[in-house]
């Protein structure tokens, strides 16, 4: 009893209470040293066409920052430059839209940590070899084009009764391929989909075929196989890996590409 009642504080306890821990968390901000990490972001603005594309600086203080880069980004948006154009929504690498090329790698900003122990700076560039709307959003037309190609929804008749029935088994053979988010980050890596990008559906795309050919429940594998069945639309993938080695999802497109290059062998 007297434990409930001296959980509960009056309300002038409360705020006092909440205002002591913020001013508290305050002072430990203030006690920190300034940590100046350096961002350098890719700029393009399509209003101004004939300038070309430049880097620009920023200063971050990481001690004022959360850690992922993304956190960068918005707090270099918020208080330094409102210009700075990027995209983002659920910032815990579900939706896939902050996918962005950082040091080289292409990956999510939001589960990319900065690197706090180096005086390097971060580079931040849009997602290679695609056209670019504005400074790091790419243009997404095309991959999203491949992907309605591969008619990525079940295809079925209804069964006679009930709902579609999957065995355990038959699920877990979807393990590794529903959790992709199309983040294009694959894709982006792939020197064939650099090249070939109008006839090559790239590893993202691919794996999702890959995915539906693989549901028990969809009756279309035929018409699904028979759409991969040409020179370019898969077999533009040389087995080079970049793919699965950059998917910040920690998923593997290029063993799904070469399950579907098997399924077709076997034809
Ligand atoms: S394995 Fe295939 S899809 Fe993946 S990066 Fe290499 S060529 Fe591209
Ligand atoms: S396979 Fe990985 S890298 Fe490729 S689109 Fe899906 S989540 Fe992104
Ligand atoms: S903000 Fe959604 S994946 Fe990064």
């Amino acid at each position: 009893m007297s434990l409930l009642r001296s959980s509960v504080l009056p309300l002038a306890n409360v705020s006092r209470a909440f205002s002591t821990t913020t001013a508290r968390k305050l002072a430990v901000a203030a006690e920190k040293p300034v940590l100046i990490k350096e961002f350098k972001i890719y700029r393009w603005n399509p209003d101004e066409p004939s300038k070309k594309p430049t880097l620009q600086s920023y200063q971050v203080d990481l001690n004022q920052c959360g850690p992922m880069v993304l956190d960068a980004l918005i707090k270099i948006k918020n208080e330094a430059d409102p210009t700075l154009t990027f995209r983002r929504s659920c910032r815990e690498g579900i939706c896939g839209s902050c996918a962005m090329n950082i040091n080289g790698q292409n990956t999510l900003a939001c589960l990319c940590r900065i690197e706090r122990d180096t005086p390097k700076e971060t580079r931040i560039y849009p997602l290679p070899h695609m056209y670019i709307v504005k400074d790091l959003v790419p243009d997404m037309t095309q991959f999203y084009k491949q992907y309605k190609s591969i008619k990525p929804f079940l295809q079925s008749e209804p069964p006679a009764q009930g709902e579609h029935l999957q065995s355990p088994a038959e699920r877990r053979k979807l393990d590794g391929l529903y959790e992709c988010i199309l983040c294009a980050c694959c894709s982006t890596s792939c020197p064939s989909y650099w090249w070939n990008q109008d006839e090559y559906l790239g590893p993202a795309t691919l794996m999702q075929a890959y995915r539906w050919m693989a549901d028990s429940r969809d009756t279309h594998k035929a018409e699904r196989k028979a759409q991969l069945q040409n020179e370019l639309s898969l077999y533009r993938c040389h087995t080079i890996f970049n793919c699965s080695r950059t998917c910040p999802k920690g998923l593997n497109p290029a063993e799904a590409i070469a399950k579907i290059k098997l399924d077709l062998a076997a034809e």
